[in-house]
């Protein structure tokens, strides 16, 4: 029989991500709508062990879902992969009268979710990440504003390359998943695109490209490069040493991860939230909220970790031809 659900609390773990506050909203106003007690845990599954905990009612989200970053922090914590550091969380759960909560964070976020379900606390997890690279997902939030203050800046910097007739190697984020870069590259007409996930270490293609783009009268060459293959002032260095054109690095970096959400990433996240808020009400746990095929769905947090997720070889294919 399903556990009775009285008190839920929501927490944000892993990298923070533009649109995680109206996810956050959502999980309170929406299980206050169902008739249960709320709780916001502070700085991640750290918060939980150090007891960060605070009652949360419909005005502690107020005048929330505009601003970037999370209004309950987050954190990386090593303690809670150990089974002691469960069962603490467990226990503190217990204490504070929380039966269920939501995470909002990625995968290894879900792992900890995953941990604390096997505990007896029921938990959701929601994907909360600018890099897109959840398997059982084809929307994470965060993602949505990231490429788009991305194409931004990668816009201003083609403006004054084009000036100064310069290639720019501009590096994105995305350590291990290169869906940012996939995605600028296409927006922004990025001339070379760098991924994780294809990289080949061929970087004379790149001086070829870069020779034979300005022999035809390009003025400016844009790299788009994934944060995962990195060093883009050694390489804009190289390119410079090889191709005898000015050579300029850019690195984004955190500006990616903030700012406020997009539209997009406020409706999806809001949807997420509720979801989330309805499934635990009903006494689901160990499960995951993900987006497939234009609905809302959820699935096992297991069988969502072993889902695998490629680039697209046809959005590939299309940001080498474009
Ligand atoms: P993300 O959720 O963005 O993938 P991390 O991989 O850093 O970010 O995970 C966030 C947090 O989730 C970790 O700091 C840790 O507290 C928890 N976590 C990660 N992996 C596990 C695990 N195997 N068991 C328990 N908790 C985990
Ligand atoms: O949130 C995802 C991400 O931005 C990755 O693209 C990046 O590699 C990582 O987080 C960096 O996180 P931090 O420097 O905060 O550990």
């Amino acid at each position: 029989m399903a556990k009775e659900i009285k008190t839920v609390a929501v927490l944000t773990s892993g990298g923070d991500a533009p649109g995680m506050n109206a996810a956050i909203r959502a999980v309170v106003r929406k299980s206050l709508d169902n008739g249960l007690k709320v709780k916001g845990i502070k700085k991640g599954y750290n918060g939980l062990l150090n007891e960060e905990i605070i009652d949360m009612d419909r005005h502690s989200v107020s005048d929330i879902i505009q601003r970037g970053g999370t209004i309950l922090g987050t954190a990386r914590c090593l303690e809670f992969k150990t089974l002691e550091g469960q069962q603490k969380g467990a226990e503190i759960c217990r204490k504070h009268g929380i039966d269920g909560i939501v995470v909002i964070g990625g995968d290894g976020s879900y792992r900890g979710a995953q941990k604390l379900s096997q505990q007896g606390i029921n938990t959701i997890g929601i994907p909360g990440t600018i890099d897109l690279d959840i398997a059982c997902s084809d929307y994470t939030i965060g993602f949505d504003t990231a490429i788009n203050t991305a194409m931004q800046a990668i816009d201003k910097i083609r403006d004054t390359s084009s000036s100064h007739e310069r290639c720019s190697v501009i590096e994105v984020m995305g350590r291990n998943a290169g869906y940012i870069a996939l995605w600028c590259a296409i927006a922004n007409g990025g001339d070379d695109l760098l991924l994780p996930e294809k990289y080949d270490y061929n970087e004379q293609r790149i001086i070829d490209n870069i020779i034979d783009n300005r022999k035809r009268g390009k003025t400016h060459h844009i790299v788009v490069n994934a944060e995962g293959i990195g060093h883009s002032t050694s390489m804009a260095r190289r390119i410079e040493a090889a191709t005898g054109i000015e050579t300029r690095a850019t690195i984004l970096g955190y500006m990616q991860r903030g700012g406020s959400p997009t539209c997009k990433d406020r409706v999806y996240a809001s949807m997420m939230g509720c979801y989330a808020a309805d499934i635990l009400a009903a006494g689901k746990t160990n499960r995951v909220v993900g987006y497939r095929n234009g609905q809302f769905v959820d699935y096992d947090i297991e069988e969502a970790l072993n889902m695998t997720k490629s680039i697209d070889e046809y959005m590939y294919e299309i940001s080498k031809i474009l």
